[in-house]
C-alpha cells in the first residue's frame, strides 16, 4: 500500500540545548541511537506510511551534515529536499518553510528526534494517511503529561482542546511529534501569531483544525513505544531500548533499507550495495541476511 500524494517533512532543526555540550558541534538528530543516526527512525516512520517525497528542515549550520548523511535519498528510492530554518521559531513554521515543496499536497510531519515503535504501527499510519482532509495527531499515554501538549477529551470522547504544557493536565494523553495535516496547513500556519515565547506553536495550528471540526486524535495504546531523546539520560535509554530489542529479536528498528526493499522501492542488488558499504558492522550483516 503506498500513499499517492502525501508528502513528508522531518523537522530536524532546533537548538538541542538540553543535550549540551554534545550538541554544540553536531545536530541532535544526527547523534547515534545505538547503531544508526537518530533521524533514521523518524525517516522510517514516513517510509512506513508509504511516503517517498520528503523535505528535511535543518538549521543553516547543520544542513551539510544532513546532506552528507542522507544524500538525495535515491539509495532508499526516495526524493529528499533540504530546506533551512534560519532560527528555531517554532514547529508550525515548518509548514511555511515547506510550502513550496508541499505544493498544496497533504503532509505528514515528524519531529526529527521522535522515535516510534510498535506492532501495528504501519496500520496506524495508513489509517491516518487515508484522511485526506483535516488533521490527525496521535495521543500517547505518559506519566508526565505536563511536559507536553495534552489532549482534553470531551465527554463523548471527541477532542475538546489541546493544552500546551498545562499546570494540571486534563488527561494523561500527550500529543506526539507526528502530525498528518491536509493541504491547508501552510495557509493556516501563516495565520498563527507568535506565542509569548516568540514561537509559532503547533498547538495553535492544531487549534485551527479543531475549530473547524477537522482534527482527529488516534490513540497509540500500550503496545507502542514513543521514546524521548532530548536529554542525556533519555538518549542513552533510547539507544539501550533499540539495542535490546534488535538483539533479542534479530530484527532492526528503524531501518530505511529494509523498508525500501520490502516496499519494492529498491532492488535486492541495491540493498546488497548498501550492505557492502556497511560491511564492517552488524547493520551491514543484517541487510545482507535479508536477501540471502
Ligand atoms: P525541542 O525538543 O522543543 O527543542 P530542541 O530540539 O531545540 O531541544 P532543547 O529543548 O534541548 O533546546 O524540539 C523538538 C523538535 O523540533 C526537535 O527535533 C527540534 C525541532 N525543532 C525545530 O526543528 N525547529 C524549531 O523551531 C523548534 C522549536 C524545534
Amino acid at each position: 500500500m503506498t500513499s499517492t500524494d502525501r508528502k513528508g517533512i522531518i523537522l530536524a532543526g532546533g537548538t538541542g540545548s538540553r543535550l549540551h555540550p554534545i550538541t554544540m558541534g553536531v545536530s541532535k538528530q544526527l547523534l547515534p541511537v545505538y547503531d544508526k543516526p537518530m533521524i533514521y527512525y523518524p525517516l522510517s516512520v514516513l517510509m512506513l506510511t508509504g511516503i517517498r517525497e520528503i523535505c528535511i528542515i535543518t538549521t543553516p549550520q547543520d544542513q551539510d551534515q544532513f546532506v552528507r548523511t542522507l544524500g538525495d535519498g535515491s539509495q532508499w528510492g526516495l526524493r529528499l529536499t533540504y530546506v533551512i530554518q534560519p532560527s528555531p521559531d517554532g514547529l508550525a513554521q515548518a509548514y511555511i518553510l515547506a510550502e513550496e515543496f508541499l505544493a498544496g499536497n497533504p503532509s505528514a510531519m515528524v519531529l526529527g528526534d521522535n522515535i516510534f515503535f510498535g506492532h501495528g504501527l504501519p496500520e496506524q499510519l495508513q489509517a491516518a494517511d487515508k484522511r485526506k482532509t483535516g488533521g490527525t495527531v496521535f495521543g500517547y499515554r505518559v506519566a508526565d503529561p505536563e511536559r507536553y501538549g495534552v489532549v482534553d477529551f470531551a465527554s463523548d470522547g471527541s477532542v475538546h482542546q489541546i493544552v500546551e504544557k498545562p499546570d494540571k493536565a486534563p488527561s494523561s494523553y500527550a500529543v506526539t511529534g507526528l502530525y498528518f495535516l491536509d493541504g491547508s496547513a501552510p495557509l493556516r500556519a501563516r495565520m498563527v501569531a507568535p506565542s509569548a515565547r516568540g514561537e509559532l506553536e503547533i498547538v495553535t495550528l492544531l487549534e485551527s483544525y479543531l475549530h473547524d471540526g477537522m482534527l482527529s486524535v488516534q490513540q497509540m495504546g500500550r503496545g507502542y513505544a514513543w521514546l524521548d531523546t532530548g536529554t542525556h539520560a533519555s538518549l542513552l535509554d533510547a539507544g539501550n531500548f533499540v539495542r535490546t530489542l534488535s538483539e533479542r529479536q534479530g530484527q532492526q528498528v528503524g531501518c530505511p533499507e529494509e523498508i525500501a526493499w520490502e516496499k519494492g522501492w529498491i532492488s535486492s542488488d541495491q540493498l546488497l550495495e548498501r550492505a557492502q558499504l556497511f560491511a564492517k558492522t552488524s547493520y551491514g550483516s543484517y541487510l545482507k541476511r535479508l536477501v540471502v
